[in-house]
């Protein structure tokens, strides 16, 4: 199995990362493959322009490292998208890729993908854990993704907050997925 993971926290070493680090650990130590991209690393995509180019030419008119994570995401199995909470969402960076994969909706949604959702928190609240479930499955239902599981990581504004429950989770869900 494939899994393309998408990382977008400017932390390089930050909860989020860590945490995904250990579900990635998780998947390779049962078999699977994984191919990362860092999407807070500078340029490597740019915004949808929302000009339509792809609707006709069946790719995104923009050539940068975005068009290439989605060649990967086609070949890959399964999907994990990781970021820090930002206002009650995800990162900017997780969704500028997000918008991208407008340009290959259809041929998203046909692969089934298997998908896990990690994202961290600074603060301890139900709301949120709502707007980012629901977020979530949106995303999942609309490019027809199997939820194989969301990691909400509460009161972890640093690294030293992650409780080993966090970490286990994480692992358990690269392991399982
Ligand atoms: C711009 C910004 C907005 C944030 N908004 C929230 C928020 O709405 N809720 C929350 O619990 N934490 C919020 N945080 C805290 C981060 O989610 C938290 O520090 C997280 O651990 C950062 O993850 P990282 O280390 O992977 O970058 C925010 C942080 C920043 C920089």
């Amino acid at each position: 199995m494939k899994i393309v993971v998408l990382k977008s926290s400017p932390h390089f070493k930050g909860t989020s990362n860590c945490l995904t680090d250990e579900f990635i650990k998780g998947a390779k130590d049962s078999g699977k493959e994984v191919i990362e991209y860092d999407l807070a690393e500078e340029g490597v995509i740019h915004s949808c322009l929302a000009c339509d180019y792809c609707r006709t030419n069946g790719q995104c008119i923009q050539n940068d490292k975005g068009n290439e994570i989605l060649k990967s995401i086609l070949e890959a199995d399964a999907i994990c998208l990781a970021t820090p909470t930002y206002y009650f969402g995800i990162s900017s960076q997780l969704k500028k890729m997000i918008d991208r994969f407008y340009s290959k909706n259809s041929a998203i949604a046909k692969k089934n993908l298997k998908a896990v959702f990690i994202i961290s928190a600074g603060n301890d609240n139900l709301q949120l854990l709502e707007v980012i479930q629901k977020h979530f499955e949106l995303i999942a239902n609309y490019l027809n993704f199997k939820n194989c599981g969301l990691l909400l990581a509460s009161n972890c504004g640093s690294v030293n907050l992650i409780t080993n429950e966090y970490y286990q989770k994480a692992y358990e869900l690269g392991k399982n997925i």
